[in-house]
Protein backbone atom coordinates (compact mmCIF):
# COMPACT_ATOMS: atom_id res chain seq x y z
CA UNK A 1 0.00 0.00 0.00
CA UNK A 2 0.99 3.63 -0.85
CA UNK A 3 1.58 6.14 1.55
CA UNK A 4 0.67 8.41 -1.65
CA UNK A 5 -3.15 9.93 -0.62
CA UNK A 6 -4.54 11.96 -3.55
CA UNK A 7 -7.94 13.83 -3.81
CA UNK A 8 -10.79 12.31 -5.53
CA UNK A 9 -13.97 14.07 -6.42
CA UNK A 10 -14.58 14.83 -2.24
CA UNK A 11 -12.56 12.05 -0.66
CA UNK A 12 -9.04 11.47 0.78
CA UNK A 13 -7.97 7.91 -0.73
CA UNK A 14 -4.88 5.89 -2.08
CA UNK A 15 -3.63 6.51 -5.40
CA UNK A 16 -4.58 3.00 -6.22
CA UNK A 17 -8.03 3.08 -5.20
CA UNK A 18 -8.38 6.79 -6.83
CA UNK A 19 -10.11 6.08 -10.06
CA UNK A 20 -12.46 7.59 -12.26
CA UNK A 21 -14.74 6.43 -15.64
CA UNK A 22 -14.01 5.68 -18.88
CA UNK A 23 -16.35 8.17 -20.11
CA UNK A 24 -14.81 10.89 -18.25
CA UNK A 25 -14.93 13.70 -20.76
CA UNK A 26 -10.72 14.51 -19.82
CA UNK A 27 -10.02 10.79 -20.58
CA UNK A 28 -12.24 10.97 -23.59
CA UNK A 29 -11.27 14.27 -24.78
CA UNK A 30 -8.80 15.71 -22.74
CA UNK A 31 -11.75 17.92 -22.02
CA UNK A 32 -10.10 19.64 -18.91
CA UNK A 33 -7.64 22.11 -17.44
CA UNK A 34 -5.14 21.45 -14.69
CA UNK A 35 -2.78 23.44 -12.61
CA UNK A 36 0.98 22.96 -11.19
CA UNK A 37 1.87 24.81 -7.40
CA UNK A 38 5.27 24.45 -6.39
CA UNK A 39 5.13 24.15 -2.45
CA UNK A 40 8.54 24.95 -0.58
CA UNK A 41 9.07 24.63 2.73
CA UNK A 42 5.64 23.34 2.94
CA UNK A 43 4.24 27.04 1.77
CA UNK A 44 2.46 27.04 -1.45
CA UNK A 45 4.54 29.51 -3.81
CA UNK A 46 2.08 32.29 -5.56
CA UNK A 47 -1.22 30.59 -4.86
CA UNK A 48 -3.01 32.81 -5.47
CA UNK A 49 -2.13 33.61 -8.79
CA UNK A 50 -2.27 29.42 -9.51
CA UNK A 51 -5.86 29.86 -8.56
CA UNK A 52 -6.55 33.06 -11.02
CA UNK A 53 -4.80 31.15 -13.36
CA UNK A 54 -7.42 27.99 -12.77
CA UNK A 55 -10.29 30.63 -12.91
CA UNK A 56 -9.24 32.22 -16.58
CA UNK A 57 -8.75 28.62 -17.81
CA UNK A 58 -11.96 27.52 -16.27
CA UNK A 59 -13.69 30.61 -18.00
CA UNK A 60 -12.42 29.90 -21.29
CA UNK A 61 -13.75 26.10 -21.70
CA UNK A 62 -16.50 27.41 -19.97
CA UNK A 63 -16.50 25.50 -16.51
CA UNK A 64 -17.62 26.47 -13.35
CA UNK A 65 -15.41 26.63 -10.75
CA UNK A 66 -16.34 24.13 -7.95
CA UNK A 67 -14.67 25.75 -5.05
CA UNK A 68 -14.06 29.37 -3.93
CA UNK A 69 -10.06 29.92 -3.35
CA UNK A 70 -10.93 29.13 0.44
CA UNK A 71 -11.60 25.81 -0.56
CA UNK A 72 -9.17 25.03 -2.54
CA UNK A 73 -6.80 26.43 -0.12
CA UNK A 74 -8.27 23.99 2.52
CA UNK A 75 -7.93 21.06 0.23
CA UNK A 76 -4.21 22.02 -1.03
CA UNK A 77 -3.60 22.06 3.41
CA UNK A 78 -5.66 18.63 3.83
CA UNK A 79 -3.77 16.91 1.32
CA UNK A 80 -0.55 18.44 2.37
CA UNK A 81 -0.68 17.33 5.34
CA UNK A 82 -1.93 13.67 4.77
CA UNK A 83 1.28 13.31 2.29
CA UNK A 84 4.75 13.75 3.81
CA UNK A 85 7.07 15.62 2.68
CA UNK A 86 8.66 19.41 2.26
CA UNK A 87 9.45 20.39 -1.08
CA UNK A 88 6.91 19.67 -3.41
CA UNK A 89 3.98 20.79 -5.89
CA UNK A 90 0.41 20.36 -6.38
CA UNK A 91 -0.71 19.03 -9.57
CA UNK A 92 -5.08 19.30 -9.52
CA UNK A 93 -6.75 18.99 -12.60
CA UNK A 94 -10.32 19.32 -13.32
CA UNK A 95 -12.49 18.01 -16.27
CA UNK A 96 -15.89 18.55 -17.58
CA UNK A 97 -16.85 15.06 -15.81
CA UNK A 98 -18.58 12.31 -16.81
CA UNK A 99 -21.67 11.85 -19.06
CA UNK A 100 -23.31 8.74 -20.42
CA UNK A 101 -22.50 8.62 -24.21
CA UNK A 102 -19.72 10.14 -25.70
CA UNK A 103 -21.01 13.61 -27.19
CA UNK A 104 -19.06 16.60 -27.44
CA UNK A 105 -21.72 18.69 -26.67
CA UNK A 106 -21.06 20.25 -22.61
CA UNK A 107 -23.89 20.23 -20.02
CA UNK A 108 -24.09 22.08 -17.77
CA UNK A 109 -25.74 20.28 -15.34
CA UNK A 110 -22.64 17.59 -14.82
CA UNK A 111 -20.50 17.68 -11.93
CA UNK A 112 -16.58 18.09 -12.56
CA UNK A 113 -14.13 15.50 -12.21
CA UNK A 114 -12.07 16.86 -9.79
CA UNK A 115 -8.73 15.21 -8.58
CA UNK A 116 -5.37 16.83 -6.64
CA UNK A 117 -2.20 14.55 -5.96
CA UNK A 118 1.27 15.85 -4.38
CA UNK A 119 4.16 15.46 -6.47
CA UNK A 120 7.39 14.71 -5.17
CA UNK A 121 9.45 16.82 -7.69
CA UNK A 122 12.85 17.69 -5.95
CA UNK A 123 13.93 21.41 -6.55
CA UNK A 124 16.41 21.30 -8.84
CA UNK A 125 19.93 21.46 -7.43
CA UNK A 126 22.06 24.56 -8.22
CA UNK A 127 24.99 22.65 -9.47
CA UNK A 128 22.89 20.28 -11.73
CA UNK A 129 20.87 23.60 -13.18
CA UNK A 130 24.03 25.28 -13.75
CA UNK A 131 25.44 22.96 -16.18
CA UNK A 132 22.89 24.20 -18.49
CA UNK A 133 20.28 22.29 -21.01
CA UNK A 134 20.74 22.02 -25.17
CA UNK A 135 17.36 22.48 -26.69
CA UNK A 136 16.47 22.94 -30.36
CA UNK A 137 13.76 25.26 -32.21
CA UNK A 138 10.40 23.44 -33.62
CA UNK A 139 7.77 24.35 -35.24
CA UNK A 140 5.24 25.63 -32.97
CA UNK A 141 1.90 24.21 -34.61
CA UNK A 142 -0.47 24.29 -31.29
CA UNK A 143 -3.72 26.15 -31.51
CA UNK A 144 -4.76 29.10 -30.81
CA UNK A 145 -5.93 28.66 -27.04
CA UNK A 146 -2.56 28.62 -25.22
CA UNK A 147 -3.58 30.91 -22.47
CA UNK A 148 -5.42 27.59 -21.25
CA UNK A 149 -3.70 25.09 -19.59
CA UNK A 150 -5.29 22.43 -20.46
CA UNK A 151 -4.89 18.55 -20.29
CA UNK A 152 -4.69 18.53 -23.91
CA UNK A 153 -1.28 18.27 -24.25
CA UNK A 154 -0.57 15.89 -27.74
CA UNK A 155 0.67 18.69 -29.06
CA UNK A 156 3.55 19.21 -26.51
CA UNK A 157 3.81 15.82 -26.33
CA UNK A 158 5.42 15.58 -30.10
CA UNK A 159 7.43 18.48 -29.16
CA UNK A 160 9.05 17.05 -26.34
CA UNK A 161 9.61 13.75 -28.30
CA UNK A 162 11.15 16.04 -31.01
CA UNK A 163 13.41 17.13 -28.83
CA UNK A 164 14.19 13.90 -27.30
CA UNK A 165 14.88 11.98 -31.00
CA UNK A 166 17.69 14.74 -31.49
CA UNK A 167 18.96 14.03 -28.20
CA UNK A 168 18.50 17.52 -26.34
CA UNK A 169 16.36 18.04 -23.22
CA UNK A 170 13.55 20.40 -24.77
CA UNK A 171 12.31 22.53 -27.45
CA UNK A 172 12.09 26.31 -28.02
CA UNK A 173 8.71 27.02 -30.20
CA UNK A 174 8.54 28.69 -32.95
CA UNK A 175 4.86 30.33 -34.71
CA UNK A 176 5.35 33.09 -37.96
CA UNK A 177 9.38 33.31 -37.17
CA UNK A 178 8.52 34.46 -33.53
CA UNK A 179 9.43 32.44 -30.73
CA UNK A 180 6.47 31.76 -28.26
CA UNK A 181 7.10 29.03 -25.11
CA UNK A 182 9.01 25.69 -24.38
CA UNK A 183 7.27 22.61 -24.17
CA UNK A 184 6.40 22.76 -21.02
CA UNK A 185 8.03 26.68 -19.84
CA UNK A 186 8.72 30.44 -20.91
CA UNK A 187 11.37 31.60 -22.84
CA UNK A 188 13.42 34.57 -21.65
CA UNK A 189 16.33 35.85 -24.05
CA UNK A 190 19.19 38.38 -21.98
CA UNK A 191 20.89 40.49 -24.66
CA UNK A 192 23.25 43.64 -22.96
CA UNK A 193 21.43 42.57 -19.32
CA UNK A 194 18.22 43.22 -20.53
CA UNK A 195 15.68 40.70 -20.00
CA UNK A 196 13.01 39.79 -22.61
CA UNK A 197 10.57 37.78 -23.13
CA UNK A 198 7.62 37.45 -25.64
CA UNK A 199 4.16 39.30 -24.24
CA UNK A 200 1.21 37.43 -22.89
CA UNK A 201 -1.44 36.23 -25.42
CA UNK A 202 -3.26 33.16 -26.66
CA UNK A 203 0.02 32.04 -28.19
CA UNK A 204 1.57 30.88 -24.77
CA UNK A 205 0.73 30.39 -21.15
CA UNK A 206 1.17 33.08 -18.77
CA UNK A 207 3.56 31.12 -16.57
CA UNK A 208 3.66 32.08 -13.02
CA UNK A 209 7.30 31.20 -12.89
CA UNK A 210 7.89 34.40 -15.65
CA UNK A 211 5.88 36.95 -13.85
CA UNK A 212 7.67 36.37 -10.48
CA UNK A 213 10.83 36.25 -12.76
CA UNK A 214 9.70 40.06 -14.01
CA UNK A 215 8.34 40.99 -11.03
CA UNK A 216 11.85 40.08 -8.96
CA UNK A 217 13.99 41.72 -11.86
CA UNK A 218 12.35 44.95 -11.74
CA UNK A 219 12.19 45.34 -7.88
CA UNK A 220 16.24 44.82 -8.41
CA UNK A 221 16.54 47.02 -11.40
CA UNK A 222 17.34 44.69 -13.62
CA UNK A 223 15.14 46.04 -17.19
CA UNK A 224 12.75 43.75 -18.89
CA UNK A 225 10.91 44.03 -22.06
CA UNK A 226 7.79 42.17 -22.76
CA UNK A 227 7.62 42.00 -26.55
CA UNK A 228 7.75 39.58 -29.54
CA UNK A 229 11.32 38.08 -30.24
CA UNK A 230 12.28 37.27 -33.65
CA UNK A 231 14.03 33.78 -33.84
CA UNK A 232 17.08 35.00 -35.59
CA UNK A 233 17.78 36.81 -32.19
CA UNK A 234 17.77 33.63 -30.39
CA UNK A 235 21.49 33.32 -32.01
CA UNK A 236 22.58 36.58 -30.77
CA UNK A 237 21.31 36.52 -27.73
CA UNK A 238 24.13 36.44 -24.49
CA UNK A 239 21.71 34.01 -22.47
CA UNK A 240 18.27 32.26 -22.60
CA UNK A 241 16.62 30.74 -19.99
CA UNK A 242 13.77 28.81 -19.48
CA UNK A 243 11.32 29.41 -16.29
CA UNK A 244 8.62 26.94 -15.13
CA UNK A 245 6.96 26.14 -11.50
CA UNK A 246 9.42 22.16 -11.66
CA UNK A 247 12.25 23.36 -13.61
CA UNK A 248 12.74 27.30 -12.14
CA UNK A 249 15.03 29.35 -14.13
CA UNK A 250 17.27 26.74 -16.66
CA UNK A 251 20.03 28.48 -18.71
CA UNK A 252 19.84 26.88 -21.98
CA UNK A 253 23.84 27.07 -23.28
CA UNK A 254 23.59 24.98 -26.61
CA UNK A 255 20.63 26.20 -29.08
CA UNK A 256 20.21 23.86 -32.68
CA UNK A 257 24.07 22.85 -31.51
CA UNK A 258 25.20 25.99 -31.14
CA UNK A 259 27.04 27.91 -28.20
CA UNK A 260 24.38 30.23 -26.77
CA UNK A 261 26.46 33.20 -25.53
CA UNK A 262 29.52 31.95 -23.89
CA UNK A 263 27.92 28.62 -23.44
CA UNK A 264 28.28 28.31 -20.37
CA UNK A 265 25.31 29.62 -17.42
CA UNK A 266 25.82 33.54 -17.54
CA UNK A 267 26.03 36.46 -15.36
CA UNK A 268 22.39 37.45 -15.25
CA UNK A 269 21.15 34.24 -14.86
CA UNK A 270 23.42 33.58 -11.52
CA UNK A 271 22.08 37.11 -10.36
CA UNK A 272 18.50 35.93 -10.96
CA UNK A 273 19.02 32.61 -9.62
CA UNK A 274 20.40 34.41 -6.26
CA UNK A 275 17.40 36.37 -6.13
CA UNK A 276 14.88 33.86 -6.97
CA UNK A 277 16.24 31.67 -4.16
CA UNK A 278 15.90 34.48 -1.51
CA UNK A 279 12.30 35.11 -2.63
CA UNK A 280 11.91 31.13 -2.12
CA UNK A 281 13.98 31.72 1.50
CA UNK A 282 11.25 33.88 2.33
CA UNK A 283 8.89 32.22 2.12
CA UNK A 284 10.50 29.78 4.58
CA UNK A 285 10.69 32.47 7.07
CA UNK A 286 7.00 33.09 6.67
N1 LIG B 1 3.94 23.60 -17.03
N2 LIG B 1 4.22 27.07 -20.74
C1 LIG B 1 3.73 25.82 -20.73
C2 LIG B 1 3.22 25.25 -22.02
C3 LIG B 1 3.70 25.08 -19.54
O1 LIG B 1 3.19 23.83 -19.53
C4 LIG B 1 4.22 25.66 -18.35
C5 LIG B 1 4.23 24.93 -17.03
C6 LIG B 1 4.73 26.96 -18.40
C7 LIG B 1 5.29 27.65 -17.18
O2 LIG B 1 4.27 27.98 -16.26
P1 LIG B 1 4.58 28.07 -14.70
O3 LIG B 1 5.73 28.96 -14.54
O4 LIG B 1 3.34 28.62 -14.14
O5 LIG B 1 4.89 26.68 -14.22
C8 LIG B 1 4.71 27.64 -19.61
C9 LIG B 1 3.83 22.81 -15.82
C10 LIG B 1 4.96 22.97 -14.88
C11 LIG B 1 3.56 21.39 -16.21
O6 LIG B 1 2.89 21.20 -17.23
O7 LIG B 1 3.97 20.47 -15.52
Amino acid sequence: MTDNIVYLNGKYLPVEQATISVMDRGFLFGDGVYEVIPVFANKLLRPDEHLSRLQNSLNRIGLSNPFSDEEWQKLFSELLDKNAGDDRAIYLQLSRGTYSKRDLSANKNCAPTVFAMVSQVVPPDIDILSAGISVITVDDFRWSACDIKSTSLVANVILKQQAAEAGVEDAILIKDKRVTEGTASNVFVIKEGVLITPPTSRRLLPGITRDLVIEIAENNAIVVEQREIKETELYSADEIWMTSSTREIAPVIKLNNKAVGAGVAGSVWKRMMDLYQQYKQGLRAM
